[in-house]
């Protein structure tokens, strides 16, 4: 079927809706992959602008999805709605070793019990009442502030820092639009790039963060983001040094780029606060998530940084959630602020370094190079990654591990596989002779030295 013959409209919400009517009458197919924005563009006689907007607002109704330089392709109704990075680490096993989940050791969070029976002692006609009162607690704000890298124009909480991604995301980001990110990183950031139909372009990372002079070469490409973890790196365990923010705030100085900072994993994190925000205040969002220190189920993170786009945030939320539950906010002050759960997190802490050093150590007494000093994560470079996952999930004792392509947007120069060390507290060198049978390559294997088990 010739799409452009069946479409009327020259407007984008138009075109879009007319789209829409086929696809879902079936007259477009599913897997039937739309013409190229240009070409549509050419045969309505509108701008391809027109017809990317048009594609843009099919991507977000879920009718079609974007799939970078592959194109636009038209989704099933039953099709699965999980994101591919997502499906891609579903487990087939029940492993005794399930190093794959990236989260907290659950025996490590502060106590929630006691911040929820705090509440007990409140108004609850207070705790639960209106619409209209600020997104954020005051008392919340303040806190958050006092702890904040930089000084934020605006600060706000949402529902966890991959809703702050999202929103922004849907904020910030159109068809066509390059986004930087770094190469490896979070999978669902990916998925959320492609998604919104925008081009990823990775960056390496070294020891201390982003390498300055690939920024330098990516800003040519006219990039309208760049996401970034200051610590903890997700999968790699980097932390931006102050020396590394300072170098590539000053490659920045001269762009337009947005940057968004996700800290992810602040609160358990050894490194200090690093941001570009303390050089580049109105273009920095800083996110700040609680998930880690307080447990994922807490759903709250905080987003501080440039007024403009917190306000546009908050402003798009109206219609809608309106405000993230302050019923949590009042936990999530609690915990910020109570002295048993404050030396709960110091303690949590403590375990977290001393448990990924240990691991580190005994992979690199098995001849494994591993970077990355910090968080729960730990990017183990591997001859092949499949086989290495296979071989470890069918150990007796069952070793389950991610796929470290999961995470890259473009090829490394290895495979790799990213295992999470925040529940390993024993077996540390039993657990690295086995990754190491299953994932060196031969000669790094009889290269390695001897050591005494
Ligand atoms: C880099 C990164 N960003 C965001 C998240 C999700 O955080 P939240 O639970 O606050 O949504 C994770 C979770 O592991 C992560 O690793």
């Amino acid at each position: 079927m010739l799409l452009a013959t069946q479409v009327r409209s020259r407007t984008a919400k138009g075109i879009a809706a007319e789209i829409g009517r086929l696809i879902t009458s079936g007259e477009l197919d599913v897997a039937t992959r739309l013409p190229a924005i240009r070409a549509l563009a050419d045969e309505l006689e509108v701008s391809p602008t027109t017809v990317q907007h048009a594609y843009q607002a099919l991507a977000q109704s879920g009718l079609v999805i974007a799939q970078g330089k592959r194109g636009t392709v038209v989704r099933g109704a039953a099709e699965s709605t999980r994101p591919p990075r997502y499906a891609a680490s579903d487990k087939e096993l029940m492993p005794l070793w399930d190093l794959t989940s990236g989260t907290p050791d659950p025996a490590l969070l502060p106590d929630v019990g006691a911040a929820l029976m705090s509440l007990a002692a409140q108004d609850t006609a207070i705790l639960t009442s209106g619409y209209m009162e600020q997104p954020v607690l005051p008392d919340l704000e303040w806190e958050l502030r006092r702890r904040w890298p930089f000084e934020p124009g605006a600060i706000t909480v949402v529902d966890g820092a991959l809703d702050a991604i999202d929103r922004l995301f849907r904020l910030t980001l159109r068809v066509g639009d390059r986004v930087l990110v770094e190469n490896p990183t979070f999978p669902p950031v990916l998925d959320m790039i492609e998604r919104a139909g925008a081009e990823i372009i990775g960056l390496p990372l070294d020891e201390h963060g982003i390498v300055p002079g690939s920024l330098r070469d990516a800003l040519e490409m006219r990039p309208s983001l760049l996401v970034l973890q200051p610590r903890a790196q997700n999968p790699s365990g980097v932390s931006m040094t102050h020396e590394r923010a300072e170098d590539l705030a000053a490659v920045l100085t001269g762009s337009s780029v947005l940057i968004i900072e996700d800290d992810h994993a602040g609160g358990i994190t050894s490194a200090s606060q690093v941001s570009l925000g303390s050089y580049l205040p109105d273009r920095v969002i800083r996110i700040l998530s609680f998930s880690k220190a307080f447990g994922p189920d807490l759903r709250l993170a905080a987003v501080g940084g440039a007024a403009d786009t917190i306000v546009r945030l908050d402003n798009a939320r109206a219609l809608g959630p309106g405000w993230s539950s302050r019923l949590l906010q009042h936990v999530l002050l609690y915990l910020l602020t109570d002295e048993r759960a404050l030396a709960q997190l110091a303690n949590a802490r403590a375990v977290y370094a001393h448990r990924r050093r240990s691991m580190v150590e005994a992979l690199r007494r098995e001849g494994f190079q591993i970077v990355g000093e910090d968080g729960i994560n730990i990017w183990v470079p591997v001859a092949n990654e499949n086989e290495a996952r296979i071989r470890l999930a069918m150990r007796d004792a069952g070793i389950a591990v991610a796929l470290g392509s999961s995470f890259l947007s473009a090829p490394l120069p290895s495979e790799f596989i990213r295992i999470t060390c925040s529940a390993i507290s024993e077996g540390f060198t039993e657990l690295a002779g086995a990754i190491a049978a299953a994932a060196l390559p031969p000669r790094a294997r009889t290269s390695r030295p001897a050591h005494p088990r």
